[in-house]
């Protein structure tokens, strides 16, 4: 299928595994993903685990979306926003991510987590798209796909006036957001030896 003929629709339950398998391939050599599973033979399979839930959370409490094709997966949660929504409780599939994803990798994530709720509170107390993941095949990188998947929340920003925000653990990855309008706020190194992290920002652009 031509990227042209592609469209941006909501990820259903069905394909829920194979999306989190998706964002595990596109997220393999991520320093995230590296610092959380630093066993290589067993990261394809705890990325999986990892992904499903996260995924899970973010269909609750978010949007997440992909290509006809299937070639990309994008997460949105919305903060002080109509479209974002609150779970708690027994119905938040992050209850179960320790026991599906171990103590070691459950005690990194819990040591890096506050420091990035810490700086998206300080950063960002207003209301705000707040990107979580975006991921392309490997192998599909390049063509269009990213910036298809990110549009359609830039646009609802922009038509709203609201803020959007984000960390990578890849500065590399800064080209492709700011061709997108984000601009870099912070950057820190996360505490218990975590991944080196870029915030960015972007502010909605004027309708015409
Ligand atoms: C980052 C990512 C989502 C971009 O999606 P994509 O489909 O590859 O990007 P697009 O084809 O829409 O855009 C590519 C453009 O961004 C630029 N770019 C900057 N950084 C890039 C990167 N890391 N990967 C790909 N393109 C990048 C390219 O030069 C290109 O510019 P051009 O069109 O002027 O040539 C994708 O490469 C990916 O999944 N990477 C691995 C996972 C990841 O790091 N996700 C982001 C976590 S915050």
């Amino acid at each position: 299928m031509d990227i042209k003929d592609e469209a941006v629709l909501r990820l259903t339950r069905p394909r829920l595994l194979d999306a989190a398998r998706l964002l595990g391939r596109a997220f393999w050599s991520d320093p995230w993903e590296a610092y959380l599973f630093p066993d290589e033979s067993e990261r394809t399979i705890m990325e999986e685990k990892f992904f499903n839930i996260m995924l899970r959370y973010s269909m609750i409490c978010g949007e997440v979306y992909t290509t006809s094709s299937f070639k990309g997966i994008i997460a949105w949660h919305f903060y002080g926003d109509k479209r974002g929504r609150i779970v708690d409780g027994e119905a938040d599939p992050r209850r179960r991510l320790r026991a599906t994803i171990g103590d070691g990798p459950f005690e990194r994530l819990r040591s890096a987590v506050p420091s990035l709720i810490e700086s998206q509170k300080r950063i960002m107390p207003e209301p705000h798209c707040y990107l979580q993941f975006l991921g392309v095949e490997p192998g599909q990188q390049g063509k269009g796909y990213g910036g298809q998947l990110i549009t359609p929340v830039l646009k609802y920003a922009d038509e709203r006036g609201l803020p959007c925000y984000l960390e990578t653990m890849r500065e590399e990855n800064m080209l492709f957001y700011d061709k997108h309008g984000f601009k870099l706020v912070q950057a820190k190194q996360l505490p218990n030896e975590g991944p080196f992290t870029w915030h960015l920002i972007r502010n909605p652009m004027k309708q015409s």
